[in-house]
Parts: C-alpha cells; structure tokens; sequence
C-alpha cells in the first residue's frame, strides 16, 4: 500500500512496475469500482480477481482506494452500503491469496488516515509505504528529468531551484518545469533561463496558495 499527499508518484511508481514485472497488471480505480459501476460494486471486484487468477502472474493494483476503502462517514456517501459491499468483497479476495502466491495486490491513497482499519489490518498489506513530499536531494533529481529535454541555459542554478521549491510535490515540480519552459516560448528565446525558472516557483507556488484561500474561504 503506497500512500502520500496527491502528486508525489505513487500511480507512476505502480506504472513503473507495470512496466518492469514480468506479470499481467490490471489496474483498476477505487472510483471506477463505485461511480461507473453502482450496484455492481462487489461483482466486478470478483471479476476482476478472478481475471487475475486466470492471468497470474499478476498484479493487481487498485488506485485511490479510498474511494471504497473509507471509514463510515456521516454524509452517507463514501459510507453507503453498496461502497460496504464492495470493500467487504475486496477484503474476502485479498484474504484468499498466499502472500507469496501469484497474484499480489498494490494499492495507493492519498487519505491513509481515512482508511478503513480493515485494510490496515495484519496480512492484509504486508508494506505499508510512505511516499512524502520530496526532500531537497529527490527534487533536484526531478527536476533533472523533467527538464531532460528543454535547451536549458547555463546559467540554470539546480542547487537554487531545488531550494526554492521546497514542499512542492512531484507534479508541482513538474508543472514548474512546464511552466519555465512556457515562458521561455513566449520570449522566442532558444533556452530557458534561472529566471524562467524562479518566475515558474513563483507561479505554480501561488497557484497553490491561492487553491487553499479557496478552500478555507
Ligand atoms: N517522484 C517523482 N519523480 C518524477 N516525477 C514525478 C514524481 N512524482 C510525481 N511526478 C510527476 O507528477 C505526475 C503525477 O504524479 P502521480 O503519480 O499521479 O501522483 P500521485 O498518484 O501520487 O497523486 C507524474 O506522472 C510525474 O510526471
Ligand atoms: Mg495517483
């Protein structure tokens, strides 16, 4: 189970192993098993470990979990009794494999404090993995890689940008990147330069600011 704040790399990290094992990967949404599929929550979750079964090797990976795997809430959504039968059914099918068998089971949330403890339980996840905000050694190397193909100047300061972006995510990061190199183009300039890149912190930093104000209001 990988969990973390959204946008740290937990589905490219499942993508990532998809795309190494060599064993089937089915992939699934903890939403696609409760919107697309009301009323039918717990009979496409045997579906789909039967499907798994039939194909082991495999893996199963069920993103944003937390969509079925929330504590009873209040409100009565994420807490309905068809999202009960769904988690009830997935908990039945993770129970009947041998940790060491040919099916294995990965999922990722973003909420782990929500989940329910069922799921936490013994034997049900035998890793329980935190994927954090990057520190400022994992920034610099993400930042690397999502600039790998721009013309960067050389006058780029790494050691500055990783700084500056602290308490970013993965995906502000690379929305950073992205956003440099925007301004780069609208300049007609041939390469992005430190400065492109500080007024893309500063851009993407109060996008985020500015999301929260929204919240809190
Ligand atoms: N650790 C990372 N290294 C490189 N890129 C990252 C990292 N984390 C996030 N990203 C970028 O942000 C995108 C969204 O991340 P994602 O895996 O969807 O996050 P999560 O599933 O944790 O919300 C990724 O596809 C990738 O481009
Ligand atoms: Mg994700």
């Amino acid at each position: 189970l990988l969990y973390g704040p959204p946008g740290t790399g937990k589905t490219l990290l499942a993508k990532a192993v998809a795309h190494n094992a060599k064993a089937t990967f089915i992939r699934m949404s903890g939403s696609e098993l409760v919107h697309k599929y009301i009323g039918e929550g717990a009979q496409l979750v045997r579906e789909l470990f039967a499907l798994a079964r039939d194909r082991a090797p495999s893996i199963v990976f069920i993103d944003e979990i937390d969509a079925i795997g929330t504590t009873r809430t209040n409100d009565g959504t994420s807490g309905s009794a068809e999202v009960q039968r769904t988690l009830m059914q997935l908990l039945a099918e993770m129970d009947g494999f041998d940790n060491r068998g040919d099916v294995r089971i990965m999922a990722a949330t973003n909420r782990v404090d929500m989940l329910d403890a069922a799921l936490l339980r013994p034997g049900r996840f035998d890793r329980i993995i935190e994927i954090p905000v990057p520190d400022i050694v994992a920034r610099e190397e993400i930042i690397r890689i999502h600039t790998r193909k721009m013309t960067l100047s050389p006058d780029v300061n790494f050691a500055e940008i990783s700084l500056l972006t602290e308490g970013l995510t993965g995906a502000q990061i690379q929305a950073v990147c992205r956003e440099a190199g925007m301004f780069a183009v609208r300049k007609s300039a041939f390469e992005v330069t430190n400065q492109d890149m500080l007024d893309a912190i500063n851009k993407v930093a109060g996008e985020e600011h500015d999301t929260e104000e929204r919240m809190f209001r």
